[in-house]
């Protein structure tokens, strides 16, 4: 049997860490089999990636090595965590996937949504999200989340305001481009809507297979 591939996106500050919790919470309650997981997903080879991606003083890291540097670390957690866990039949619920790539560095960085894409159909080989959750929160709000929280800041987060202007056009773009996958829902509601929302849409998406 073949699991069910879900992803969660949105910009700085969108909350859908809290949201994917609160799901998986809920779903677990319903006797689903369900791995939770977030780029680089504790892989060894991709968290060695992912702290020269964040590393606040890499400032000279050029954009495509940036979305190299993504699409290699998302391949070798799709071959170590997320394949084995849909071939197990599990829903795998993923905190960030391609979309981040193709509205960061596609959009964001002005890369090209297709060029980035094409790198991470190499990666990827295959393994598309099922369903994508996008947790709309426009930048300023998101950003202002981000800041008052006091979570740790990277090297994104302190990007220009432009730039993360860029990325939330850019997932506008991916909701409009691929409305049968990705699912937009309205982040500035409170969380628990946000979560019943998500699971609306999960549902829907479970009773279809
Ligand atoms: P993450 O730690 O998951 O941050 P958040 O809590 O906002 O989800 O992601 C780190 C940063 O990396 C975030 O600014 C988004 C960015 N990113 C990309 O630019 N491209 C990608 O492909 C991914 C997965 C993340």
């Amino acid at each position: 049997m073949k699991g069910i591939f879900i992803t969660f996106e949105g910009p700085e500050g969108s909350g859908k860490t809290s949201v994917i919790k609160a799901v998986e919470t809920a779903l677990k309650q319903r006797g689903i089999d369900v791995l939770v997981t977030r780029e680089p997903g504790g892989v060894a080879i991709s968290e060695q990636i992912r702290q020269l991606l964040l590393d606040v003083d890499k400032k000279e890291m050029d954009p495509r090595t940036e979305a190299l540097l993504f699409a290699a670390s998302r391949r070798q957690h799709v071959i170590e965590v997320i394949n084995p866990a849909l071939k197990e039949g599990k829903v795998v619920v993923c905190d960030r996937y391609v979309d981040s790539s193709l509205a960061y560095q596609g959009h964001g960085r002005g890369l090209g949504i297709d060029e980035v894409y094409r790198i991470n159909h190499f990666a990827i080989d295959g393994t598309l999200p099922d369903l994508t959750l996008f947790i709309d929160v426009p930048p300023s709000i998101g950003l202002n989340r981000v800041f008052a929280n006091g979570r740790n800041v990277d090297r994104l987060d302190l990007e220009s305001m432009a730039f993360h202007e860029k990325v939330y056009e850019g997932y506008c773009i991916l909701v409009k481009r691929f409305p049968e996958r990705i699912r937009a829902i309205d982040g500035t509601k409170p969380l628990e809507r946000v979560v019943e929302r998500a699971l609306e849409m999960i549902a829907t998406r479970l009773d279809e297979e």
